[in-house]
Formats: C-alpha cells, sequence, structure tokens
C-alpha cells in the first residue's frame, strides 16, 4: 500500500497555522551537535521525515537521542563511537553532506555515502564543500560504492577559502570543519541564508567562535571544545511561505504564528505585487486575498533575494494570475519539471532552459499528478487546493520530508484535503 493526497479543491483558506522549526536548520544542527561534549537540548524541532532520518543517523553513531516533548530532542554525542555512520540513512538524504564537516571537525576524518535527496533535474555537486575541507588541511579520495573518505591526519588548519559560487552547504560545512580547526578560517562569498546564522547561533551558544554569519564574510575562531547547551530552532521560512503562497492562490486570510518577519520579505513584496494584503506583527503574518491576482515577475537568487525553494508553490498563483508573468531560476540549472504536472491542470506554461513564462488562466481542473521533489510537491498541494474538481497527488513521500503535518494543518483552516492508502500500482517513477 502507498499514500496519495486527495483534495477537493476552490475553497478559500480562513483561520490561523503555527508555523514549525526550520528543516534546512534543524538538519545542520543536528550534526553540529556531534561537536559538543555534553547534551545538547535542541526545542522547536520540526516532525518531518527529514529530521528524524538525521537523528536516527547520529543515534546510529552512537549518540544518545531523546525526546522530551513532540518538539524538543536532547542529543549527547559524548560517547559516539564510530566515525562511520549508517550508509544506507545517509543516501535517503541531501542533508547527511554535514556529517563530514562535523565528523571532519572532531575526528579529523569522516567516511560518508554521497548523499541522497530532492533531484532537481541536473546534478547536485559538493565539490566547493571538498575544496573548502582541502583548503584546511583535509585530503579526499572517493571510493567505490559511491563514499567519500576525507580525512587530515595532523589535524585541520584555519585558512581564507573564497567560494567561487555562493553555496549553502558548503558554507555551512566549511563552518562545521572549522569549529574545532587551528586558528582562523574565513569564508569569503559566504551563503546568508537564515539557516546559515542559525546554524552559527547554536555552535556559539555552545562554545564556538563565530562571527559575520548572515554577511558575506564569516569567520570562524576555532576553540578547542564545545559544552552542551540548550537551543531554540528557528521558523521555517519555507513552510511559512508555502501557507502565504497557498492562500493567494485560493483567495481567504492566514495568519501564521511563529515567523521572523525579516525572512519572510522577499515572499511577501511579490505577494502585494499580485494584489494580496500582508501585516506583520513581531512574530505573525496575515496574508489576506480577495481581489483577482495581478501577474508579476520573480527570480530566485541566493538570501535576501527570492528563494528557489519557494520557485514552484509561488508558481500556482501565477498560474491564475492576469496577463504572462516570468520566472527565471537563478539558482538550479534545472527546477521546472513540475510544470508538466500543472499544464495537466489546465495551466498555460511555456519553459525555456531557467525561464518560464506562465500565462494565466482562468482556472485550474483537479487532475491526478505526482510530486516529484519536496516542493514541487508542495505546489501540488497548492494547485489542488486553487482548482475545481478533485486531485490526486502520487509519490506523497517527498512532501513527508519536510512539511510538518501540512494536511491536518490544512484541514484546519477550510481545505478538504485528506491522505488516503491506495493499493501499489507497480514501480515509483
Ligand atoms: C540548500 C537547500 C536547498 C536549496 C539550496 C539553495 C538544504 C538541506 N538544502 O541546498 O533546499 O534549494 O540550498 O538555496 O539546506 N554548487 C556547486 N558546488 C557545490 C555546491 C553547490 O556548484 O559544491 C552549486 C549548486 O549546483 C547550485 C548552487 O551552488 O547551483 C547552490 O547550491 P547550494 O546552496 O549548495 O545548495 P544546497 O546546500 O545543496
Amino acid at each position: 500500500m502507498s499514500k496519495k493526497i486527495m483534495i477537493q479543491g476552490g475553497k478559500p483558506l480562513n483561520g490561523e497555522i503555527n508555523i514549525s522549526g526550520a528543516k534546512n536548520a534543524a538538519v545542520a544542527i543536528i550534526p553540529a551537535a556531534i561537536l559538543v561534549d555534553g547534551v545538547c537540548r535542541l526545542e522547536n524541532i520540526p516532525n518531518i521525515v527529514d529530521v528524524m532520518v538525521q537523528l536516527d543517523i547520529v543515534k546510529g553513531m552512537g549518540a544518545g537521542v531523546r525526546f522530551l516533548n513532540p518538539t524538543t530532542v536532547e542529543i549527547d554525542a559524548t560517547h559516539i563511537g564510530t566515525d562511520e555512520p549508517p550508509y544506507e540513512l545517509m543516501r535517503k538524504l541531501r542533508a547527511s553532506y554535514y556529517l563530514m564537516g562535523a565528523l571532519l571537525s572532531r575526528y579529523h576524518k569522516a567516511e560518508v555515502a554521497m548523499p541522497g535527496g530532492c533531484n532537481f533535474g541536473g546534478v547536485r555537486p559538493i565539490d566547493l564543500h571538498i575544496k573548502g575541507f582541502e583548503a584546511l588541511g583535509a585530503v579526499t579520495s572517493i571510493k567505490e560504492g559511491g563514499f567519500v573518505c576525507v580525512e587530515a591526519e595532523n589535524g585541520l588548519i584555519g585558512k581564507t577559502i573564497f567560494l567561487d559560487v555562493v553555496s549553502v552547504g558548503a558554507t555551512m560545512n566549511i563552518m562545521l570543519a572549522a569549529t574545532l580547526a587551528e586558528g582562523t578560517t574565513t569564508i569569503e562569498n559566504a551563503a546568508k541564508e537564515p539557516h546559515i546564522v542559525d546554524l552559527a547561533n547554536f555552535l556559539n551558544a555552545m562554545g564556538a567562535d563565530i562571527c559575520g554569519a548572515g554577511t558575506d564574510v564569516i569567520k570562524i575562531h576555532g576553540v578547542e571544545k564545545l559544552h552542551g547547551g540548550t537551543y531554540s530552532i528557528i521558523p521555517d521560512q519555507i513552510e511559512a511561505g508555502t501557507y502565504m503562497a497557498a492562500v493567494a492562490a485560493t483567495g481567504g486570510s492566514l495568519t501564521l504564528n511563529n515567523i521572523i518577519p525579516k525572512h519572510l520579505e522577499c515572499i511577501s513584496t511579490k505577494l502585494i505585487e499580485m494584489g494580496a494584503e500582508v501585516e506583520y506583527t513581531d512574530d505573525t503574518v496575515r496574508v489576506t486575498r480577495t481581489d483577482p491576482l495581478h501577474k508579476t515577475n520573480i527570480k530566485t537568487l541566493p538570501y535576501p533575494g527570492f528563494p528557489t525553494d519557494m520557485q514552484p508553490q509561488m508558481a500556482i498563483p501565477l498560474c491564475l494570475a492576469d496577463g504572462a508573468s516570468v520566472i527565471t531560476e537563478g539558482v538550479w540549472d534545472s527546477r521546472f519539471r513540475y510544470v508538466d504536472e500543472l499544464r495537466k491542470m489546465g495551466a498555460d506554461v511555456h519553459v525555456d532552459g531557467k525561464v518560464a513564462v506562465f500565462n494565466g488562466v482562468p482556472k485550474l481542473m483537479g487532475a491526478p499528478v505526482t510530486a516529484y521533489d519536496l516542493r514541487a510537491g508542495a505546489a501540488m498541494i497548492i494547485a489542488g487546493l486553487a482548482a475545481q474538481g478533485e486531485t490526486a497527488i502520487s509519490d506523497t513521500r517527498h512532501i513527508e520530508r519536510g512539511y510538518d503535518d501540512i494536511v491536518g494543518k490544512l484541514q484546519s483552516v477550510g481545505a478538504q484535503i485528506e491522505y488516503v492508502e491506495v493499493a501499489d500500482e507497480g514501480g515509483e517513477n
């Protein structure tokens, strides 16, 4: 048996949703706990598959992992006994690459399986991570079976590293490796995403000495060891943005609690251009859309630009806006595979490489569609909510990787959406 998400669309969303902790911060902070001698208590942990896999990986390495309540977990890596994490779990998760930086920092050696995760149709390289480790003195080899081995026999020594492409993963991984290195590491042209600041704040709370996170120059002064402590993970920018895009597509009014307004500015600017109203308090945002949608153009860029992880979700209100809107993908080579699914629902979209033109149509119609990756899956849900009639979404496992109880949260604001068990149709696609 497998699961599908069934949606009866065409209903506005109204009410309140609590936003969970940030996936991309949590999947970096959990491996970062490997650097700590003592107990890390992490609060605001999202209940999503990627986080549970990351916790299983550190548990498989011998760390103590204990939930105090559904959103608070304690990790004690004081006595982790192996530098070889459970390979099969690692292959499931893109963010398992953070174990490289963490293990290298603590043990001066890491052998890890090449990471899995969302495939946007192109290659997701880790050459910049490796270049960073090598600059700090590690030697890398690729072993049979898709394993990467990084080793620094004499320990890591701080250096200045210039990233020729702005990379979230490389910035965080080098930060992890440098935390217990000798001397100072400077990352130039660093990524500035909120989860980078969150990782630095977590490490500093545990005794690291990192400054500049959130700017494009980060300095990491190596320290001898980290100590235990308590840390609360930031709210998920992309989860909040997904519900903002959903109410823009369906109409209605949603209040999102537990958000950081600054992180959502790039998204609300576009929603306002499309005709929505956006009002903030210190930690909530209300998005209301009553008037017809206007066209706009979006280009995805590293933070503080418009996030690539919001690109598929924002495409849905654009499918329904007046006139032609253009989305340019500025981060990944290819991230428009989902538009084939939208065409099944009546969308009028033309893709040429990194550019997609959405000619607005008066309505979308429900259809059977597939969630090809995490954010494409979220886009399918939004399309189903906005469409007339029934939408059935298959391959929902991608959505569960990154959204905490998305079906329950949407039901609570008036959506007619549910999981149904279906007999397997044979093979995955
Ligand atoms: C992270 C996010 C992902 C998001 C992406 C961009 C996590 C777990 N995932 O992915 O959801 O879409 O940031 O915001 O946090 N690149 C290289 N060499 C490298 C690494 C990256 O050329 O070694 C290129 C990539 O091909 C891409 C660009 O840099 O074009 C950005 O990638 P990066 O920021 O590293 O993405 P991830 O950290 O993998």
